[in-house]
């Protein structure tokens, strides 16, 4: 029993030193950054602090963090306690800042950091403690800064570095990059754009062995380039990439073949070089597999000795002045690329004997038409055209390529798709064809395109789509029109397999766009069933796509659409005015929904009953002015609330109680009131546990016009707290506080309690009577229930009074009426010598019965008194005596005798005359009379 109340009491302690806790621990909503929302409620922190104008790293970045965004702001130095104890990052992105310095031992705590980078910023110099701690390392970009010096032990604590980018730094000696090149694991080194006068592996120790797989390396002044040690046997890519046109004589000295064996990507895109440069370097590789070239003169028949390199299968020129070429002798090769030449034309028999070639990129020339000889290149499985100027395709184009599984055409000038042009492409599964003139395209898509799975047509002037313009096998369509629906479409097609649906309508005018989704009956339903993204954009600002304000009998051709959508999951609409309540009736998979750039001040909470599933919800730019309409909407299992850009002055307690499960709220750029009416909304944004508030800090005030510009948590609540509020929210607070004590303290401690009342009526009595000694008025006071009147007045009465000749106090008969029963027993029991409680299972239920035993056993501990008399008149077994069990403890160690166990009525009434005649003292042993 104690230990028991010991424990509730350090429980009821720790309760209560729980809710201080509480209500003294941080915010959730940081001060600069925002916890980047991720679907997966497990995931791990993720912050986004880009953008912010932050010249210090902020304080308030959550230990646990795993990644964090800092770049594109104003850092000027990283000191030590920015990032202390955030042992599980992983991820630092402090690109695009002006850090100039790391202060020692700053990352030291950074043990899982993976990823580090440090690009676009002013470091002039990687000191020696820089990177301590960072034993965990893989990759550093440090590129675009002005490093000239790396201390020697700088680089020493990253022994899991794999990749170190130091493009665009200053560095100049060669002997600069032994440390790096000294790191265990180092596998890819970028060192473009350096000022390396010379590269030149000599003038480093001979016998360094390097992990390195990848160099980049170049210089606007390289002269010399040279490796004459076997210092990189595993190096695969070299990357000697240009900074810019500027020319340079290069001398190439690479003495032995085999020290550069297993180089097979080369990048030479250094400009300048003469056809005799090129000639030298090739052949100081054997097995070259990719070759990139650029800046180019092709007229002394150097593709020739390309082609000869018998080991290339892709080879890519870039930046060079070719209006043709011909590149038919390398029917080895099976990837071109030549994106971003001035191609105008690529004649007949450019690629006649290219059997093997898979993919064609000529992307960004000036293209008039489908190259000739791609109607023959039965291998081709990627074609990229796009960025050219073609506007015709003919019914040969494609004649024979029936490999072909990806077709690019976009950004071109194509205003038209005959049915024949495709006709072969049997294996086609993706075709962008947006960004073109594109006005029509017939039954191009029904009769051919078996197996097309994606399809842009967006950024066309198209007039009218209809869901049977397509085949079943198509999973997403992206499209500009008009209109679009389903009128005069006979054939069953369905897209059954349709996952992703992005329309932009060009006008979203309600008449005209009404015409074309009619449908004339409902039993001409359409399924959708795979339909898993619907995105629906009105291009003209003025006017939403209205199926709102519709006369009821109308037709709602969005509602028709969505109808047939029963999977849906995301629904993305901009200047779509799709308000009305019967919206989305048939979308109750519906997880995520957007309404942005149109009105939704008339939105109504019936709106979201049917989709109950809701997890994301963004209404930005909609003039909306409350969130009342959240309250009644049941969205349980909202997590994602963006409601930025609109007109909210004050946010309800009730909004915020009726979404549970919200984490991510973002309020950004409404008109606030800041005024009591936000005090409950402040409040919350600063203590509550769960829901992120986004930027809660850069909220601003628009109203009252005195508070215009300042901050909405900047606003002191504590006037509003005490006009009333904050007297209740402390009477509050204590009334649960008492009511938990009391329901404690009555659940542990009753008995406690009742004898302590006892006690204290006792002493009442004693001060008022006991002092005088009276005499006692009664030999003794019966206690008994009703139910045993009978047996006290027919076996009891006649023998005590009659025989035996004591004076007997009953209740029934010397009570005094009109006084309260309480002192009535007080009285009767202070007035009597002893106490005779007749006990049955009755009398121990009976309240009153048993508040006269413990009356007369607190005399007992009052006075010291044995004045207690228990008569059984019934067996009672002990353990039916254990809820009451200070009755228990009273029957194993005082007098008491049994009726039932009596062997005869004259030897039992003898006992009851012994206990009778017995003195006060307490009796250590009387434990004899049990009349047996
Ligand atoms: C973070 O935001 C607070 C409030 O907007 C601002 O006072 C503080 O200067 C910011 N901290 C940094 C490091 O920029
Ligand atoms: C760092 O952030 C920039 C944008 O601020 C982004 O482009 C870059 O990819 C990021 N780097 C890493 C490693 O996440
Ligand atoms: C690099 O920085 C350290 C410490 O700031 C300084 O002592 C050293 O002189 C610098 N070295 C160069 C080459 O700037
Ligand atoms: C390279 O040679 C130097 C002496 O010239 C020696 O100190 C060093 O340990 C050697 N390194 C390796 C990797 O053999
Ligand atoms: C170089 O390549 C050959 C063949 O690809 C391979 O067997 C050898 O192990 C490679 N050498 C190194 C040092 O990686
Ligand atoms: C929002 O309201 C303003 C005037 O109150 C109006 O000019 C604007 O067009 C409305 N915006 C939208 C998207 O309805």
């Amino acid at each position: 029993m104690a230990t028991k109340e010991t424990s509730s009491l350090h429980s009821v302690v720790g309760l209560l030193c729980l809710l201080c806790l509480i209500h003294l621990s941080l915010a959730y909503s940081l001060k600069n950054c925002s916890i980047i929302y991720q679907e997966n409620p497990s995931a791990e922190v993720a912050l986004d602090c880009a953008r912010r104008k932050l010249v210090t790293i902020p304080d308030d970045l959550p230990k646990h963090t795993v990644m964090v965004q800092l770049g594109e702001n104003v850092l000027k130095k990283i000191i030590k306690d920015d990032f202390c104890d955030m042992s599980k990052l992983s991820l630092l992105n402090l690109t695009s800042n002006e850090i100039a310095s790391v202060e020692d031992g700053s990352f030291t705590d950074l043990v899982s950091l993976k990823t580090l980078d440090i690009s676009s910023n002013k470091l002039t110099n990687l000191t020696s403690n820089m990177f301590q701690g960072l034993s965990n390392l893989i990759e550093l970009d440090l590129s675009e800064n002005s490093i000239t010096f790396i201390h020697s032990s700088a680089l020493q604590p990253l022994v899991s570095l794999q990749t170190l980018d130091l493009n665009e730094n200053g560095l100049k000696e060669v002997a600069d990059i032994e440390p790096i090149l000294l790191l265990p694991q180092i596998r890819t080194l970028r060192l473009t754009c350096n000022q390396f006068s010379s590269f030149e592996t000599n003038d480093l120790p001979l016998n360094l062995s390097s992990s390195l797989k990848v160099l980049g390396i170049s210089s606007f002044q390289l002269e010399t380039f040279s490796i004459a040690t076997p210092i990189f046997p595993y190096l695969q890519k070299l990357d000697f990439s240009g900074c810019g046109q500027q020319y340079s004589e290069l001398q190439w000295d690479i003495p032995d073949k085999a020290l550069l064996r297993n180089i097979t990507h080369l990048y030479l895109t250094h400009p300048g070089l003469s056809f005799e440069d090129f000639q030298n370097i090739l052949q100081s590789f054997e097995s070259l597999s990719h070759l990139r070239l650029a800046y180019l003169d092709f007229e002394k028949g150097l593709l020739t000795t390309i082609c000869q390199i018998q080991t290339l299968r892709k080879l890519d020129l870039f930046y060079s002045d070719l209006t043709s070429l011909s590149i038919e002798p390398c029917s080895q090769v099976t990837e071109i690329d030549l994106t971003l030449n001035t191609i105008t034309e690529l004649p007949k028999g450019t690629f006649q004997s290219m059997k093997h070639l898979r993919s064609l990129n000529v992307s960004l020339n000036s293209l008039t038409n489908i190259p000739y000889d791609v109607r023959s290149l039965e291998g081709l499985e990627v074609l990229n055209l796009n960025g050219n100027l073609i506007s015709k395709l003919t019914c040969e184009d494609f004649e024979q390529t029936n490999h072909l599984a990806e077709l690019y055409l976009n950004y071109n000038n194509i205003d038209n798709l005959e049915k024949c042009v495709f006709e072969s492409l049997t294996n086609l599964k993706i075709l962008d064809v947006s960004n073109n003139l594109l006005q029509a395209f017939g039954n191009t898509f029904t009769t051919s395109l078996q197996k097309l799975e994606v399809l842009d047509l967006s950024h066309t002037v198209l007039t009218v789509v209809r869901i049977c313009d397509f085949q079943d096998a198509l999973k997403q369509l992206d499209v500009e029109t008009s209109f679009f629906g389903r009128e005069k479409c006979n054939s069953s097609s369905e897209l059954n397999n349709l996952e992703s649906l992005d329309i932009q309508f060009k006008l979203c005018n309600y008449d005209n766009n009404l015409e074309i989704l009619h449908t004339t009956s409902q039993d001409d339903f359409i399924h959708l069933k795979s339909m898993k993204r619907f995105t629906v954009i009105c291009n003209n600002a003025d006017q939403g796509f209205n199926t709102y304000k519709a006369k009821a009998s109308s037709f709602r051709p969005l509602t028709f659409l969505l109808r047939a959508m029963e999977n849906l999951d995301t629904f993305r609409g901009v200047h779509v005015h799709a308000s009305h309540v019967g919206t989305f009736q048939f979308n109750s998979q519906l997880k995520s929904l957007t309404l942005a750039k149109t009105d939704l001040s008339d939105l109504n909470s019936k709106f979201f009953l049917s989709v109950p599933n809701l997890q994301s919800l963004d209404f930005t730019e909609n003039n909306i002015t409350s969130l009342e309409f959240l309250v009644q909407a049941e969205l349980y299992a909202l997590r994602y609330l963006k409601v930025t850009d609109n007109e909210i002055n004050v946010i309800d307690d009730s909004v915020l109680k009726s979404l549970p499960s919200l984490t991510y709220l973002d309020l950004s750029n409404n008109k606030f009131t800041c005024g009591c009416s936000n005090s409950g909304f402040i409040q919350w944004v600063k203590n509550n546990k769960q829901t992120q508030v986004v930027n809660a800090h850069q909220y601003k005030c628009s109203f009252p016009v005195e508070k215009q510009g300042t901050f909405l948590l900047d606003f002191d609540i504590q006037p509003c707290m005490d006009d009333g509020r904050f007297f209740f929210f402390i009477s509050s607070t204590c009334l649960v506080v008492l009511t938990l004590l009391t329901s404690f303290i009555y659940h542990f401690l009753k008995w406690q309690l009742v004898y302590t009342f006892h006690l204290f009526l006792a002493f009442l009595y004693d001060s008022r009577k006991g002092k005088k000694q009276d005499p006692h008025q009664f030999d003794a006071f019966v206690s008994y229930n009703v139910h045993d009147e009978d047996w006290v007045y027919r076996e009891m009465l006649p023998v005590l009074e009659g025989e035996q000749g004591w004076r007997l106090c009953l209740h029934h008969r010397d009570f005094q009426p009109g006084k309260p029963i309480i002192e009535n027993i007080t009285d009767a029991i202070y007035g009597s010598r002893k106490t005779i409680c007749v006990i049955s299972r009755h009398y121990l239920q009976s309240e009153w019965c048993s508040r006269e035993i413990q009356m007369a056993s607190f005399r007992l501990f009052d006075e010291k008194k044995d004045v207690l008399i228990l008569l059984f008149l019934e067996e009672i077994p002990p353990h039916h005596l254990s809820p009451h069990y200070r009755m228990r403890k009273l029957v194993k160690k005082r007098t008491y005798l049994s009726w039932p166990q009596a062997a005869h009525p004259g030897v039992f009434w003898q006992n009851v005359q012994r206990a009778l005649q017995t003195g006060d003292a307490v009796a250590e042993n009387t434990d004899l009379l049990t009349g047996t």
